[in-house]
């Protein structure tokens, strides 16, 4: 074993598939969720995958002794990873409150506990949220930092400082940012998947729900924007691949000396796609027509945002390489498979 990590979140869409990659490479996983955005049956999923049931424990990061009796009862926590957040950006103007205090007191606690139990490296959930509507495109990691335009995204540039004043206060510990473009698609296995509760805010698993009649129709925000079809641009990145990407970034913090205190990485692959290229991707690849309309825009989405990865693909030796095409295979399957088991 490579050590044990706790994985806050874990039961969520990127924090499964992140745990399956990391049992995957020798790692340990505990998880820690309150289950408010997803639900216990992931374990199951993770286990078929990997044959390995991660330790879980249900219970709230921004409960301090929750905190306090999973390192206690778990020693030598080497790493941890943060999923847990709230996360959706039209929510967040309506609950900024609840939105301040769970994802950053969720990051207060778990900084302050890091050096008391031995806590080698923090891998920090970010978003290229934090770049609002880039100047020009793709984005490096030295792209100027926006002011967010949404309370999640202030979260998200929040704690990044947060996490960079820590570290600067000279506590014996590392922590890596991750921003994530947009991640979408599934396991290939369809065992585990993006299983929003009630109605999809982001645009694959509504066009997925459409596809399969759950939705009427897809409703598509805008085509008179300034771009080649009108519709918006993104970073689509697969979800393993970006589960992966932890992996690297979690192995050259706890065993790379090169690794600098502070570190962080754009998880994209590189490559701008509309919103109706990704309709039509998914349409070509699976046989099945998306039914949607054009709409009116959507406040407060940016235009067109993709990353440059190639400081990822450099320092951390990973690449995105799952195509768009055969990422709508596998958001189509797992969309399927919850058919087939009656889940929607
Ligand atoms: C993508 C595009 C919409 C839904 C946000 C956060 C980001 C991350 C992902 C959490 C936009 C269009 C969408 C729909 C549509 N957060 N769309 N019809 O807004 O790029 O990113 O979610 O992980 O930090 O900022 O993602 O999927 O909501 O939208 O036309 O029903 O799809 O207008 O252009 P977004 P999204």
């Amino acid at each position: 074993m490579k050590g044990r990590i706790l994985v806050t979140g874990g039961t969520g869409y990127i924090g499964s598939h992140t745990t399956v990659e990391l049992q995957s490479a020798g790692y340990e996983v505990i998880i820690i969720d309150n289950l408010s955005n997803s639900n216990v049956e992931v374990l199951d999923g993770i286990e078929r995958i990997s044959g390995v049931r991660p330790e879980f424990i249900k219970g709230d990061c921004t409960d301090m002794d929750c905190l306090k009796s999973i390192f206690e009862k778990y020693p030598d926590i080497k790493g941890i990873i943060n999923f847990a957040a709230s996360k959706a950006v039209g929510e967040s103007v309506d609950k900024p409150i609840m939105y301040y205090r769970n994802n950053l007191n969720t990051l207060y606690n778990l900084l302050e506990l890091m050096p008391v139990y031995g806590v080698k490296g923090l891998v920090f959930s970010s978003s290229c949220t934090v770049y609002g509507e880039p100047d020009e495109n793709p984005v490096t990691e030295n792209s100027p930092i926006k002011k967010a335009t949404s309370p999640y995204g202030n979260t998200k540039q929040i704690a990044e400082e947060v996490i960079a004043d820590f570290i600067a206060s000279g506590v014996p510990v590392k922590s890596t940012l991750l921003r994530y473009f947009n991640p979408v698609g599934a396991h290939p296995s369809a065992e585990i998947g993006e299983l929003p509760n009630g109605v999809p805010n982001n645009l694959v698993p509504f066009l997925t729900q459409a596809a399969i009649g759950i939705r009427k129709e897809l409703s598509v925000f805008g085509n008179d924007y300034d771009t080649p079809d009108g519709s918006c641009i993104r970073d689509f990145i697969n979800v393993v691949d970006l589960a992966k990407a932890h992996v690297c970034a979690l192995d050259r913090m706890l065993e790379n000396p090169d690794c600098e205190s502070l570190e962080i990485y754009n998880l994209g692959t590189g490559k701008g796609v509309s919103v109706l290229e990704l309709i039509n991707a998914f349409e070509k690849v699976n046989g099945v027509k998306v039914p949607y309309k054009i709409v009116g825009r959507r406040t407060g989405d940016i235009v067109k945002v993709w990353g440059d990865p190639s400081k990822a693909n450099r320092i951390l030796g990973w690449k995105a390489e799952i195509s768009v095409e055969e990422t709508m295979r596998t958001a189509w399957n797992w969309q399927l498979k919850l058919r087939e088991r009656g889940v929607m």
